[in-house]
């Protein structure tokens, strides 16, 4: 079974009152999800792997450290996902950033993949998953399933927000899957909306409402 990760940072929680907030206008609600993204990636870097070198300062030589292992590879989930790849590159700049567009099919409700591009080298790189918002889960599971079929071995989601109906669906169909939030809200609605949430991610961040 997958863990589930809170941040529980007084300003990632602060920031995300704001980010809740319908008052808050594109311009202000953009920002606010890319600082949050910063900081969530600090958060989720924590266990990356480090390795002994020697560096020699201006007054002498001594052990230090640099990241060691897989490198990182980034994965938006269309369209929101976007609003989180900024502020994730911030602290991890030589990330790639692959894509992966979905729709949901009307008759079935099930997510069709309409675009996937992603590094081509897939199999050395761990992954992040981004979806602001983990509603069903169907397009994380989906998403998730994409990478694996090209060959990603090891990846994490991370959400801002996620109703309890979408971490369970993402833990039943990919265990190994870490889920990294902000928050986990009460409930979905009956369309399929997070409950309180923050209403629709992608209009607020394009300001498509
Ligand atoms: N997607 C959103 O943007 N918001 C929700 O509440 C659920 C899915």
């Amino acid at each position: 079974m997958s863990k589930v990760y809170v941040f529980d940072h007084p300003l990632i929680q602060h920031k995300l009152t704001y980010i809740r907030n319908k008052e808050t206008g594109t311009k202000e609600f953009r920002e606010l999800v890319d600082e949050v993204a910063a900081l969530m990636a600090y958060e989720i870097t924590r266990d990356m792997p480090l390795q002994e070198v020697e560096v020699e300062t201006p007054v002498a030589k001594c052990k230090s450290y640099l990241l060691a292992g897989k490198k990182i590879g980034l994965v938006p989930i269309l369209r929101a996902g976007l609003g989180m790849v900024d502020g994730i590159l911030k602290l991890i700049p030589a990330a790639k950033v692959g894509h992966v567009g979905l729709y949901r099919d009307p008759d079935t409700l099930e997510p069709v993949e309409y675009y996937v591009k992603l590094p081509s080298d897939i199999e050395e790189r761990d992954f992040i998953v981004i979806d602001p918002m983990l509603a069903t889960g169907g397009s994380a599971v989906a998403a998730i399933h994409s990478l694996k079929k090209r060959g990603a071995s090891n990846m994490k989601l991370m959400c801002l927000i996620a109703a309890p109906e979408g971490i369970e669906r993402v833990q039943e169909e990919h265990p190994d899957v870490d889920i990294y939030v902000a928050s986990v809200d009460e409930k979905l609605n009956e369309k399929g909306y997070i409950v309180p949430g923050l209403g629709d991610a992608g209009d607020r961040l394009f300001g498509t409402k």
